[in-house]
């Protein structure tokens, strides 16, 4: 079993597990689970029906009382009416702030599970077991919660960070190929924004091999997340890295819904995109945007951003979380593994647009 420390200042320290059947590992589950007497699985039914029912069975070796609520699918998991219920729920059930919450899902339970923890009587305890691809190498590290509202995505949330994540790679052999290169969207992500050994290992290895060392990349894109959090919490300097194609992925998510884009490929999108501007105003070296597209379409992922009123997207833009004054703060890449944070005035974003809608 693998051990990653993540240690923020702000928050106590806790450790990444990954490992084959690490929900089978008594002592560790000795040590996060005995001390609570009540514990709250949350989880969505397609996780539910694949695992919640041994899951279950082998918590209740350890804590007295293991319940379980089912959150909708995907970012209906994500809205303040379901953590109302969620509330609801706990309240009837007596739940204390020393007890605990397991969010047992991808990265949309994560959120909403992560968000629940932290507002219940002040905060709970919280266990990350992320079962999707990209909750294991990026949603499930660094403590950050959310659910969306009308405006937008992730408008409200908190930097709570949890206990224990417990990741075992064997949780992915039932994923869709959809979200399994969802999460590759965010690997790549890594690979061209900080890590050239692994983009190159990416763009060499045959798929099959790739497969066969999931984790081995879920590992070092974690020490990648877990290394960039320790040092920045809260997103005010380097964490904000961790965000590139993330503006333009937000806007497309916002104009064409999540069931049109997913995070992942709207994130995929947005990081080809980025580098072809980038490229073209000479901030990154001529053929990063190609190569990047061509990792892109290895993993079945999209690269190309569908047609739209550019005003719509600078609209958005301009409304990001990212966003200081009449500054947007993007993150660009100078070259395959170098990324920087630069600042776009609004009225540069205007002149664009037209290259943003031009894909
Ligand atoms: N908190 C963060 O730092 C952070 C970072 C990146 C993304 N996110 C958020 O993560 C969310 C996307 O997460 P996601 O892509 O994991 O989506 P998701 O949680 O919707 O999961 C995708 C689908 O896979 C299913 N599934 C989950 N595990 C499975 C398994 N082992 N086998 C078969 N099916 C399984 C789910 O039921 C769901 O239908 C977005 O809301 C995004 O905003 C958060």
């Amino acid at each position: 079993m693998i051990e990653i420390e993540v240690k923020t200042k702000r928050q106590h320290a806790y450790n990444i597990y990954i490992g084959q059947a690490v929900l089978q590992e008594e002592k560790l589950l000795k040590d996060i689970f005995s001390s609570k007497q009540k514990l709250l699985i949350l989880t969505d039914k397609k996780v539910a029906d694949l695992y919640l029912d041994s899951v279950m069975t082998q918590l209740r070796q350890y804590t007295n009382t293991v319940k379980s609520f089912i959150l909708p699918q995907g970012e209906e998991a994500k809205t303040l009416k379901v953590v109302e219920e969620v509330v609801a729920f706990l309240d009837e059930n007596s739940y204390e702030r020393q007890d605990a919450i397991l969010a047992l899902g991808g990265g949309t339970v994560g959120d909403s599970a992560g968000f629940c923890a932290s507002i219940y009587k002040r905060g709970m305890t919280l266990v990350h077991v992320p079962t999707t691809l990209l909750a294991q190498v990026d949603s499930s590290i660094g403590g950050k919660t959310a659910v969306n509202t009308r405006q937008g995505k992730n408008r409200i949330g908190t930097f709570y960070q949890p206990d224990a994540v417990l990741m075992d790679p064997l949780f992915l052999l039932s994923l869709d190929k959809t979200h399994y290169a969802q999460g590759f969207a965010e690997i790549i992500k890594y690979a061209a924004s900080m890590d050239k050994e692994l983009f190159t290992y990416l763009k060499q290895t045959p798929l099959v091999q790739i497969e066969k060392n999931m984790a081995w990349i879920i590992e070092r894109c974690a020490r990648h997340k877990a290394k960039i959090v320790s040092a920045d919490e809260c997103d005010f300097g380097g964490r904000r890295v961790l965000n590139f194609g993330h503006s333009l992925a937000h806007a497309i998510e916002l104009i064409w819904g999540y069931e049109a884009y997913s995070h992942g490929q709207a994130v995929a999108i947005g990081m080809y995109v980025t580098t072809k501007i980038s490229e073209e105003k000479k901030l990154s070296k001529t053929g990063s945007a190609a190569e990047i597209k061509a990792l892109l379409q290895k993993f079945d992922l999209p690269w190309q951003m569908p047609s739209t009123e550019a005003e719509k997207i600078v609209h958005i833009l301009k409304n990001d979380k990212k966003t200081q004054g009449n500054v947007l703060r993007e993150v660009i890449i100078s070259e395959i593994g170098q990324a920087h944070i630069i600042q776009v005035p609004f009225a540069a974003l205007d002149e664009l647009t037209a290259l943003y809608c031009r894909g």
